[in-house]
């Protein structure tokens, strides 16, 4: 689901204003809270052409299985990334996973997929799924630069307004040994 086309089933007050220089030296990885849900919003606003409102993020965090981070930095602190997952049984999944274009290329995704990545093995998953754009080249990188192998393809799973409909990749990674790296 991680282009964020369909709605979800599922710190530290923040502001972000997208003001501040991107300086990796002081972004943090933080597990995202109710707080961040506005921030959260705002940025998959941003970054997909089919929004989650403030209250789907917040129950998305409130759900008992989801593993969640944002990445940060200055205070009050500016969300630049964030990353939703959800464990269900012995399976995770990435619901959606973004980063502001200002602080792109300077390994905040791998940070955020990384982190994913660890706590889900900690909470038991076996495996690590996420469904992500045949189109979307920059997504597609990241993920097989952290591991990921293709599982299969969705045909014409994403359909948007005006736009043909475009074919999901889901992809996947084996987590225990994953996640101890
Ligand atoms: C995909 C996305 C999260 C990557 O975030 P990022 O912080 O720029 O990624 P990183 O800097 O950690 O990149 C790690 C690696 O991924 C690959 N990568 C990232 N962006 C890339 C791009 N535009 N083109 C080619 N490879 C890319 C590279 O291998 C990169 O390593 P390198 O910079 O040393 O070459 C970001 O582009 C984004 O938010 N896109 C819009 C939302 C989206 O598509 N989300 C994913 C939905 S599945």
């Amino acid at each position: 689901m991680t282009e964020s086309s369909r709605p979800p089933t599922a710190s530290v007050g923040t502001t972000s204003t997208g003001a501040q220089p991107f300086d990796k030296r002081r972004m943090s990885l933080l597990w995202a809270v109710q707080s961040h849900a506005a921030d959260i919003a705002r940025l998959h606003a941003q970054l997909f052409p089919s929004a989650w409102d403030e209250a789907s993020v917040a129950r998305l965090l409130a759900h008992p299985g989801s593993v969640a981070l944002v990445a940060a930095q200055g205070n009050p602190s500016e969300v630049g990334g964030f990353a939703l997952a959800q464990i269900a049984a012995d399976e995770a999944e990435i619901l959606t996973l973004g980063v502001t274009e200002g602080w792109r290329r300077q390994g905040v995704g791998q940070q955020l997929v990384g982190g994913i990545v660890r706590a889900a093995g900690r909470a038991g998953a076996n495996a690590l799924f996420l469904e992500v754009a045949a189109s979307n080249a920059a997504a597609r990188a990241l993920y097989a630069r952290a591991g990921f192998a293709e599982a299969g393809r969705r045909i014409g799973y994403y359909q948007r307004q005006g736009a043909a409909a475009e074919d999901a990749i889901v992809l996947k990674i084996d987590l225990p040994a994953a996640a101890a790296t």
